[in-house]
């Protein structure tokens, strides 16, 4: 097996917190983190170009080789947006972070050099006044939510390797560079402005954008009219680069539905923004006139930058460059596609710097059709969903159930039902039911190689075809395709296991046996491919499906893509003990609590669910 390199500062947090419900294999794998990955010092190399070594402190974890030279010399830098700290993070502002996760995880599992970037956007005048309305200072109130969203990072298992806070000074070095290159280029001056503004979205509104009452459409909030003395970034002269950039690079915007709003605002005629405020204390000082701040737009974007700094390194814009920009993908909600894909490639173009090579805009989750939000106040806690249900859960429920791209909404009732039909049912049934027959007929052990148990056999091209279709899914950032492709493994397996009837041929006895123990290394090599290939999105099933097919976590750690052909289990390899890896979720009632017999309740207010028995086996 090759080795999956995975350096992330997410790890740090699994020691710096108590863990509330983690089992003894979240124990297990903590410690085998510690070895593996906190022995492992990146040796920094002038640039990616050149490749990046590895020098391994533990001589012990032989598959890991000491000196690793990935595949693809370029990093695979990806960024979720930088979240505000106004308020504790919901599910809306998970989605992006998952899914970034499972992109990051899945270029790993290619042995790329991954930088998954993420952080918080800490400035501006919503940040503040949702200080004073707490009663903290900006500091304190952004120190304690910026620490909600790590934790919730943790819970979710987010391997995330850059978190940047704007209000790093490293950072603040680097927007304040940046500002003086855009002024040195000319593109910066001072006016009035007078208009309407949103402080929700942090931005001036076009009049007709607006509801009635001057309300802003996204946050059903009335806008207030500013009249203020501003620095503006003249993005007007960047808009013939911007539609010229936008034709010849048609996948810059994605999904391509996007582009063409986004062509269409370009073409409507770009006006200058305003870049500073007077009237807002807490940000970046605009160089030179200490009265006014950087906008916290202006300033939030560069947060993309200045994450890849390593805190020891000099903080300026040529070694950020030079430690992975440009990023390869930005993940952002559609809301904050104009500031992306039309702001953010201008102002790059202004200081002479790369734009990046792909923005993807996803949809929204709703609830009742309205975006979930902290300004509507109508989210869903998603630390109390993954305490309810853990985290594989969470994550298969939302990257599976909503396309990405697309709109989706959320209902207990169909979360609980998709949970149970494809992890409990289709995956997880299947592994314990065959490795049931196993222990029971051949006491756990493989009787021949995979790869010669499949010769002739159908199910072997079903999933090679599907893997493959998965992995297109994953490059295409079809999340839920890639899902569904790997779910089609397991059906087919079952679907396999159903017709051959192996408990029958085993009774049998005589060639009959022989057929019945090659089914099962059939249906088991089955499922060691859909624990490689589900790996981006549920991490942790997966780990539990390989260990349950007799590998160390070591073992699945240095998993690749390439380990999904056909032939990784061999004769005589031994299964663990058949444990359900994923158990259904069970929801009590009111009556059941009471000591009567009844089936599961539908109304939310019945329900509670077994969390420790459901979620983990
Ligand atoms: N701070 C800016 C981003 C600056 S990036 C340099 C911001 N922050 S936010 O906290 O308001 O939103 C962060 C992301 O969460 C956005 O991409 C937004 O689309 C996403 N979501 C917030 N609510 C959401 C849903 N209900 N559904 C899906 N994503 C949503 O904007």
């Amino acid at each position: 097996m090759a080795s999956r390199v995975h350096h992330s500062m997410q790890n740090s947090l699994w020691f710096l917190s108590s863990s509330r419900f983690y089992s003894t294999i979240q124990s297990q794998r903590v410690h085998s983190r510690n070895q593996k990955y906190f022995c492992k010092k990146l040796i920094p190399t002038s640039s990616f170009s050149k490749g990046v070594r590895y020098c391994s402190c533990n001589a012990t974890t032989s598959n890991i080789d000491a000196n690793v030279s990935h595949s693809n010399a370029e990093a695979f830098v990806l960024t979720t947006p930088l979240y505000y700290v106004n308020a504790p993070p919901h599910m809306g502002s998970a989605y992006t972070t998952i899914a970034a996760d499972a992109i990051a995880r899945f270029q790993r599992l290619l042995m790329k050099k991954v930088i998954l970037i993420t952080g918080t956007d800490e400035h501006g005048e919503k940040i503040a006044s949702a200080a004073a309305a707490n009663g903290s200072s900006p500091r304190e109130h952004c120190d304690s939510i910026s620490q909600a969203y790590k934790l919730l990072w943790r819970d979710l298992d987010i391997a995330y390797d850059k978190f940047i806070r704007t209000t790093d000074s490293k950072h603040e070095a680097l927007v304040k560079e940046f500002y003086s290159k855009v002024l040195a280029n000319g593109d910066i001056y001072r006016a009035d402005y007078e208009g309407l503004y949103c402080v929700n979205c942090e931005e001036y509104k076009d009049e007709k954008e607006l509801l009635e009452n001057n309300c802003c459409p996204m946050h059903l909030k009335p806008c207030v009219r500013r009249k203020e003395d501003n620095y503006f970034f003249a993005l007007s002269k960047y808009q013939k680069r911007l539609e010229d950039t936008l034709t010849e690079i048609p996948d810059f915007v994605q999904p391509s539905f996007r582009l063409n709003e986004v062509q269409g605002w370009v073409k409507s005629g770009l006006r200058d923004f305003s870049i500073s405020r007077a009237s807002v204390d807490w940000g970046i000082a605009v160089p030179n006139d200490d009265k006014q701040t950087i906008y916290v737009w202006f300033d939030a974007l560069l947060g993309y930058i200045s994450a890849l700094l390593d805190d020891k390194e000099q903080p300026n814009l040529e070694s950020a460059i030079s430690s992975g920009w440009p990023a390869s993908l930005h993940l952002i909600g559609k809301d904050i596609l104009r500031f992306h894909a039309v702001y953010w490639p201008a102002m790059l173009m202004s200081a002479g710097l790369s734009l990046p090579k792909m923005v993807f805009g996803h949809g929204f989750l709703t609830k009742d059709g309205l975006k979930m939000g902290k300004s509507l106040g109508n989210t869903l806690e998603p630390t109390d969903l993954v305490h309810r249900f853990g985290s594989d859960a969470v994550r298969y429920f939302f990257l599976k159930e909503v396309e990405f791209g697309s709109d989706g909404d959320y209902s207990e009732d169909r979360f609980i039902n998709i949970i149970n039909a494809h992890l409990a049912n289709t995956i997880g049934n299947l592994l314990n039911r065959t490795l049931g027959l196993l222990k029971k007929n051949c006491q756990s052990t493989l009787a021949i190689d995979s790869a010669i148990a499949a010769e002739g056999n159908a199910l072997k091209d079903t999933v090679e075809k599907l893997v493959e279709k998965a992995r297109q899914h994953y490059e295409n950032l079809e999340l839920s395709a890639a899902c569904e492709a790997v779910l089609e493994i397991g059906n087919a397996g079952n679907v396999f296991i159903d017709g051959q009837a192996p408990w029958s041929l085993f009774k049998k006895g005589g060639s009959a046996f022989e057929t019945a123990a090659k089914d099962l290394v059939i249906a088991l090599e089955a499922l060691r491919i859909i624990a490689i290939a589900l790996y981006p999105i549920t991490p942790r099933l997966c780990l539990k499906i390989y260990t349950q097919l007799g590998y160390s976590e070591d073992q699945f750690n240095a998993v690749t893509w390439n380990d999904t052909k056909w032939g990784g289990l061999k004769r005589g390899q031994v299964m663990a003990q058949p444990n359900p890896v994923f158990c259904r979720i069970e929801l009590e009632t009111e009556a059941n609590n009471a000591g009567v017999s009844t089936k599961k309740a539908s109304k939310k207010t019945n329900k509670m669910p077994k969390t420790q028995k459901a979620v983990e086996a």
